[in-house]
């Protein structure tokens, strides 16, 4: 498989499903909703976009979070999903 699959993530408050095209990242897609997250690097290295999750397969891609974070945390920046992620208030 070459390239992005697209993927949605959930977002329980609102009870809104995005959809995160192949072409494009959850971070720029979370902001479009107007979810608040500091861009930060955009590269996964720095953390700030670090946003929880409560559910779903994501495929981590960033070079800051330990292994115990990634249980609850991804990196929006780069990271994309197997399944949808939900992400609860
Ligand atoms: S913005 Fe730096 S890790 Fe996502």
């Amino acid at each position: 498989m070459t390239g992005n699959a697209a993927f949605e993530i959930y977002l329980a408050w609102s009870e809104r499903t995005l959809v995160v095209a192949a072409n494009e990242t959850a971070l720029e897609v979370l902001i479009k909703a107007g979810v608040p997250i500091d861009p930060g690097c955009q590269a996964g290295a720095c953390g700030f976009c670090a946003t929880d999750y409560v559910e779903g397969d994501v495929v981590h891609k960033d070079g800051c979070l330990n292994i115990a974070e990634r249980e609850h945390t991804f990196c929006p920046c780069v990271s994309r999903a197997r399944t949808r992620i939900v992400l609860a208030a």
